[in-house]
């Protein structure tokens, strides 16, 4: 099973397939932050050739506010059986999120699982970047982008995903909603 960790970050969930030794036969993880993926791989890719990590340079305005804009995963088609992204689209504006989905939907195999998690609420427009009095107060660019849930769900569905399941506000610690879906 091939496992892609897009905006890895410090790499957190690589070390939770390691101590798990979940079935995972490689691991990628891919970031716009630089300082991020030196860590990984300095840290983590010493558990073995099966950890891989790339600085791909992707504007983002709170995370490489340097970098180009979009541009598109050096991976094959058909690629991964699980896509992951913890805390990513939660900052991240509407057009960036459909560019990731079409990639998203490229580079899964059929039958793949994608897990994203996100500000996910109902009767709320659209998209709004920053709501105030949501959650908490906010802290800079993109700190918190909120989707209306059959909007977003909608990005999925466009795109070839089946929704398995919403989970409102499962991640408990930062009220994110969980969304799975497969590729159809
Ligand atoms: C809140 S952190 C979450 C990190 C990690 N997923 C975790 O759970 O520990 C968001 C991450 O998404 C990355 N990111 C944001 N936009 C990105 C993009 N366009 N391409 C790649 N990474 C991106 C950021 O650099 C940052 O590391």
């Amino acid at each position: 099973m091939s496992f892609l960790d897009f905006g890895c970050g410090q790499g957190r969930i690589a070390n939770g397939i390691k101590y798990l030794k979940l079935p995972f036969h490689s691991y990628t993880g891919v970031d716009t932050h630089e300082l991020s993926i030196n860590w990984c791989k300095k840290w983590i890719s010493i558990y073995g050739p099966a950890y891989k990590f790339l600085h791909l340079p992707t504007y983002n305005e709170r995370y490489n506010k340097q970098a180009e804009k979009l541009q598109k995963l050096p991976f094959e088609d058909n690629s991964f059986d699980m896509i992951f992204l913890n805390s990513v689209f939660s900052h991240m504006v509407t057009e960036d999120i459909q560019f990731y989905l079409d990639e998203f939907s490229r580079l899964m195999k059929k039958g793949g699982l994608l897990y994203i998690t996100g500000f996910v609420e109902e009767d709320v427009p659209e998209m709004v970047e920053n709501p105030t009095d949501y959650i908490s107060e906010n802290h800079g660019a993109l700190f918190r982008v909120r989707y209306e849930k059959s909007f977003f769900l909608k990005q999925f569905t466009d795109r070839g995903f089946t929704i398995k399941a919403f989970n409102h506000q499962g991640i408990t610690r930062t009220k994110q909603s969980v969304v799975m879906a497969i590729k159809a």
